[in-house]
């Protein structure tokens, strides 16, 4: 799969403060389910802006933070820097690098959000051999389909449907990545997970936090650090897009805030 660097152009300022967090509870089960006890290695692979590489590091002794997106790693730099956290080393590469960029041995290796952007068969097959005897692989995602929605905190929920229409009247209705448009997978994560060593992963979900509550620019920068709206594909009516997403929000909350709900955060676990 041919990796074009402009996928995240524009998006990696947006993304710590326009994407929900993951549960809460995501460390605990970790711990739990691989008896984290402080040791070891973790490589976050498509890391971003460190979302998992900053949250994870500290149940390991080393973290790694992949991505091939200069500002992303950037901005996970940062991020650390801000956390005091010192036991990362950031790494600029794709995932396809593996295991030459750093061979390991790891004894977690994390996907937020970011299998799908890979060659994924090729990946897992060299992250198998990157993990030490009984390390494992986690592709961490939201999911709200088929998951309960907890009782409505107040404010209104995002108006989603209505402002993907306006990303669709900007940018046509065929979703774009980069220069292109999104690949479509012909297989779910769990079966191509199935077809190579590590065989059929095991799904496990943490509860999402019930309430967040996100005013009306997270909820745009939400949409900027997406792959499908990111800043570049605008051109110069990136900030005619962000008005009438603005407006939108305005009316459809006076008080200009939002219930978000994306969902319990899944972990499809995958053991050596
Ligand atoms: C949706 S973001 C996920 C960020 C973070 N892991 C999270 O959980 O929110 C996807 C990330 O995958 C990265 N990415 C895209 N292609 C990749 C590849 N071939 N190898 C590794 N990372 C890749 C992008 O640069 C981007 O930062």
């Amino acid at each position: 799969m041919r990796y074009d660097p402009s996928i995240y152009d524009g998006a990696a300022v947006h993304y710590r403060y326009g994407r929900p967090a993951y549960s809460p509870q995501l460390e605990a089960l970790l711990v739990e389910e691989l008896g984290l006890d402080g040791s070891g290695g973790l490589l976050d692979v498509g890391g971003g802006p460190g979302i998992l590489t900053v949250r994870l590091a500290h149940l390991f002794e080393e973290a790694v933070g992949l991505d091939p997106d200069v500002a992303m790693i950037a901005a996970g730099r940062r991020a650390a820097q801000e956390q005091d956290i010192a036991n990362i080393t950031w790494i600029q590469a794709r995932a396809e690098n593996l295991p030459a960029v750093v061979p390991g041995p790891f004894r977690l290796v994390t996907f937020g959000q970011s299998f799908h952007w890979t060659d994924e068969v090729r990946v897992a097959e060299a992250v198998y051999d990157m993990l030490e005897p009984g390390g494992a692989l986690a592709l961490v995602v939201h999911t709200a389909e088929g998951r309960a929605v907890p009782s409505h905190p107040g404010p209104p929920r995002i108006p989603h449907d209505e402002i993907r229409e306006l990303v669709h009247k900007y940018l046509g209705s065929t979703r774009r990545a980069g220069q292109g448009t999104a690949r479509v997978q012909a297989l779910g994560v769990r079966d191509t997970l199935a077809r190579t060593r590590f065989g059929a992963p095991r799904v496990i979900f943490a509860p999402g936090i019930p309430d967040l509550v996100r005013d009306a620019e997270s909820v745009l920068s939400g949409y900027f650090s997406m792959s499908y709206s990111a800043p570049h594909l605008f051109g110069d009516r990136v900030e005619e897009f962000a008005g009438e997403v603005r407006e939108l929000l305005r009316e459809r909350s006076p008080d200009g805030v939002f219930w978000d709900w994306p969902g319990d955060t899944e972990v499809m676990l995958a053991r050596k």
